[in-house]
C-alpha cells in the first residue's frame, strides 16, 4: 500500500507556500495524502518562530502528535515525525530537548534535501537528523516543478531578509535576502497557470525589493516581473505580499496604474505610527515617507485599498507614540489590518532593549486599535454593499450548496452556488458585509 504524509503548516503563507513545495516532493517519491495525522506514516510540521506563541504552540502539537505516534505504534504502523521551518533553524536544540520522538528537522532553506533525510531516518531509526546549514545554493534549483492546487496560487520569488527590523527573527531564520531569477519565476507560473490557477499571490519576505536576473543577465526589479507576469495568457490575477515601504519606487507604483490584472489591494506594513519607534525598531522609513508612499499609491489607482500590520507595546512606546499609531490607521482607512503585541524574541536587539512595556498595557493598547481597525474594515465591507465584484471562488463553504471566495480586496465572500464554480471567477452582487465576510448573489 501506498504510504500517505499529513503536513501541519503554522505561519506565514511562505510557510504555506513550502509545505505545497514538501508536498510535490513527497508525492514525487510515491506518497499520498492523508487526510488525518492518525491515517498518516509521515507527520510534518512547517514551523513558525516570529512570535513566542507560535513558536510554544508547535511544541505543544508535537506532544499530541507524539501520542499519535504511540497509539499507531501499539497496532504495529511505522509513523516518522519530522519538524520543518523557522523553529528548527532558530531552536533546534530545543527540539532535540523537549521533543525527543522526533525523528528529523530541517530549516526552511534547506528541506529540498528531505528525500536525502528519509532515505536515512529509514536506515537508523530513532536517531534525530538535524540540517539547519544556511546552503549556498537555492533550494528552488532542487525542487520538483511546482503545480497549481487550486485556482489561488502562491509563488515564491524572493526569499529572506536584510533589513534587520530590531524585533524581527526573519533575517535569522531565513537567512539573507535572495531573489530567484526572471526565467524561474515566469516558468513556474506559467506551469501553475497551465494547471489551473487563475490567480498568483507573488511571496517574499521582502518581496519589493525584487533583484532577480534576466535571461540576460541583468538584474531586474519587481515592477518588471510584474509586467513580465501580466503577459502570461489565462492569468486574470496577480498580487504580491509583503511589501517593505523604503523599497517602494515609482517604477512599482506605475504598475498600479498600467495592469488591471494587479489587484488593488496592497499589503504595506508600517508597524507604528511613531517615527521615534520606528527609528528603534530600525525601519528605514518615517511615518511622512510612508504617507508620501500611499498618496502616490492612491494616484496611481484611487481605487487602492491598503492593509498593514502593526506592533503595540514595543520597547519604550508611550501613550503618545501608541496615539500617533491610532492616528495613522484614521489617515489611511486602512481596509484590513494584523496586529500583534510585541513579543521579545531572544537574540534580537529589541529584546534587551530597556522599558519593555507591561503585558497589561500592552493587550489594553491591542484592544483598543484593533476596535479601531475593525471599524474601518467594516466601513470598508459595508461599502461594497450593492456593488458587484469579480469573486474568485476556492473553497467550499459548511453547507452544501455554498462556496467562499475572494474579491479583489481580499474580502471573504460566501454565496450559495454550485461547484462547478470553485476555481473560477464569478460576478456577485453583495448582499450582506460583516466584519469579517461579505455575502452575495450571482450577478
Ligand atoms: N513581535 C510582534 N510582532 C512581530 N512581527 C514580527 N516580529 C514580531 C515580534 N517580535 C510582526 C510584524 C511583521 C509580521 C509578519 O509579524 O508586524 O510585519
Ligand atoms: Fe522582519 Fe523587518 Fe525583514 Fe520584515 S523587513 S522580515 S519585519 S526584519
Amino acid at each position: 500500500m501506498n504510504k500517505k504524509y499529513y503536513i501541519k503548516t503554522f505561519g506565514c503563507q511562505m510557510n504555506v507556500y513550502d509545505s505545497q513545495r514538501i508536498a510535490n516532493i513527497l508525492e514525487g517519491l510515491g506518497y499520498g495524502q492523508a487526510s488525518t495525522p492518525r491515517a498518516a506514516d509521515l507527520i510534518i510540521f512547517n514551523t513558525c518562530h516570529i512570535r513566542e506563541k507560535a513558536a510554544e504552540k508547535v511544541f505543544s502539537d508535537l506532544g499530541r502528535i507524539n501520542l499519535i505516534k504511540q497509539e499507531r505504534a501499539a497496532e504495529g504502523l511505522d509513523t516518522i515525525i519530522g519538524v520543518v521551518g523557522c523553529v528548527v533553524q532558530a531552536e533546534d536544540e530545543e527540539i532535540a530537548k523537549r521533543a525527543p520522538f522526533v525523528d528529523f528537522a530541517t530549516g526552511p532553506l534547506t528541506y529540498h534535501r528531505i528525500p536525502e533525510i528519509l532515505a536515512k531516518v529509514s536506515r537508523r531509526r530513532g536517531i534525530s537528523i538535524i540540517d539547519t546549514d544556511f546552503p549556498a545554493v537555492a533550494k528552488f534549483d532542487y525542487l520538483p516543478e511546482n503545480k497549481a492546487s487550486g485556482g489561488c496560487s502562491y509563488l515564491a520569488v524572493q526569499e529572506g531578509c536584510n533589513n534587520f527590523c530590531t524585533y524581527c527573527v526573519v533575517p535569522y531564520t531565513r537567512g539573507a535576502e535572495y531573489s530567484r531569477p526572471v526565467g524561474k519565476v515566469v516558468e513556474e507560473a506559467r506551469r501553475l497557470v497551465e494547471t489551473g490557477s487563475l490567480e498568483i499571490n507573488l511571496l517574499g519576505q521582502n518581496v519589493n525589493s525584487y533583484h532577480g536576473e534576466d535571461e540576460n543577465g541583468k538584474e531586474r526589479n519587481l515592477a518588471y516581473l510584474l509586467r513580465r507576469l501580466a503577459e502570461i495568457d489565462g492569468l486574470k490575477r496577480i498580487r504580491y505580499t509583503t511589501s517593505y515601504p523604503a523599497d517602494v519606487d515609482d517604477d512599482l507604483i506605475a504598475c498600479h496604474r498600467d495592469l488591471d490584472k494587479l489587484m488593488p489591494y496592497l499589503h504595506l506594513p508600517i508597524q507604528s505610527g511613531s517615527d521615534r519607534i520606528l527609528k528603534a525598531m530600525n525601519r528605514r522609513h518615517s511615518l511622512a515617507d510612508y504617507l508620501k508612499i500611499v498618496d502616490k499609491l492612491k494616484q496611481a489607482n484611487p481605487a487602492i485599498g491598503m492593509s498593514s500590520d502593526f506592533i503595540v507595546g514595543f520597547p519604550g512606546e508611550t501613550d503618545q507614540d501608541f496615539a500617533a499609531t491610532l492616528d495613522v490607521v484614521r489617515k489611511i482607512e486602512y481596509i484590513q489590518a494584523f496586529s500583534f503585541k510585541y513579543s521579545r524574541r531572544p537574540g534580537t536587539p529589541a529584546a534587551v532593549m530597556p522599558m519593555q512595556v507591561e503585558e497589561k498595557v500592552k493587550k489594553e493598547r491591542l484592544d483598543i486599535l484593533q476596535d479601531l481597525l475593525f471599524s474601518y474594515q467594516l466601513k470598508f465591507n459595508k461599502q461594497s454593499v450593492g456593488k458587484i465584484m469579480p469573486v474568485l471562488f476556492e473553497t467550499k463553504g459548511r453547507h452544501s450548496g455554498q462556496l467562499i471566495g475572494r474579491t479583489p480586496y481580499m474580502q471573504n465572500l460566501h454565496a450559495e452556488l454550485g461547484k462547478e464554480n470553485l476555481n473560477k471567477i464569478v460576478n456577485i452582487k453583495v448582499t450582506e458585509a460583516t466584519t469579517n465576510s461579505l455575502s452575495g448573489k450571482a450577478a
